[in-house]
């Protein structure tokens, strides 16, 4: 039985650093899809080239086809366009559907048993259009959203009361966008409700720049979106278990 076979496609920023992300996991055989050519070969053989200084043996594959993916265990759409400073997620409908719809059945037709995580935006309108086009059953489509948010409002909790981010707990629910949930009466920082260690001010200022912090590195990039992508591994890692 060989490694599970993840597939990421889109190889721009988000998907060449979750490439990059999984490589170093040394635990799966890596697929990098991009309609550029040269780009997730390209990719793929720069990662590859690192495994034996960083410490991982994973094999990346990068090609402009979906053959390669056929057996994924899991596949994480990243491809489509970016916002740019002052667009909103949901501008990008109408392109991202068209790649996310084409995406997903090149998948789906070659690996019929994929667990599919959506990055591209809008995220939750992606994954209702992954679902409708894969037919695969609702807990084999997922959006990473809700642990990036959650990411987010954890990482300005602990930048505000300079405690490490792994100290904090907070909870985001809802849609991946304006309407958003951060639930700060569930945040705890050490198990200590956040509500005693910060006034409701400050943390009602939190709670908006959570809402806000995908616009925020849009802004601060100017050419593209937030890819630090440990949330989308953190999402694929507990697609598997
Ligand atoms: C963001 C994008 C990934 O929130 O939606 O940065």
């Amino acid at each position: 039985m060989g490694r599970p076979k993840i597939t990421v496609v889109g190889a721009g920023n988000v998907g060449g650093t979750m490439a990059q992300r999984l490589a170093e996991k040394d635990e799966y055989e890596v697929v990098l899809v991009d309609i550029v050519k040269g780009v997730p070969q390209g990719k793929a053989l720069d990662i590859t080239q690192a495994g034996p200084v960083c410490g991982y043996s994973t094999r990346v594959v990068g090609t402009n086809g979906y053959d390669e993916t056929a057996g994924s265990s899991v596949a994480v759409i990243t491809s489509g366009i970016p916002r740019k400073p002052g667009m909103s997620r949901d501008e990008l409908l109408t392109t991202n559907a068209k790649i996310v719809k084409s995406v997903v059945s090149a998948l789906v037709s070659r690996s019929p048993n994929v667990i599919l995580i959506l990055v591209t935006n809008p995220l939750d309108a992606m994954v209702h259009v992954a679902r409708r086009v894969s037919g695969l059953p609702k807990f084999r489509v997922l959006g990473m959203a809700g642990v990036l948010d959650s990411a987010r409002m954890r990482s300005f909790i602990a930048a505000e009361l300079s405690v490490p981010g792994p100290d904090v707990v907070a909870m985001v629910l809802g849609g991946h966008g304006d309407t958003m949930v951060p639930l700060s009466r569930y945040t705890t920082v050490k198990g200590k409700p956040v509500s005693e260690l910060m006034s409701k001010e400050r943390l009602e200022a939190i709670v908006k720049r959570t809402r806000e912090g995908g616009a925020e590195i849009v802004g601060l990039l100017n050419t593209g979106s937030a890819f630090s992508c440990c949330p989308v591994w953190f999402s694929a890692r507990a697609s598997m278990d």
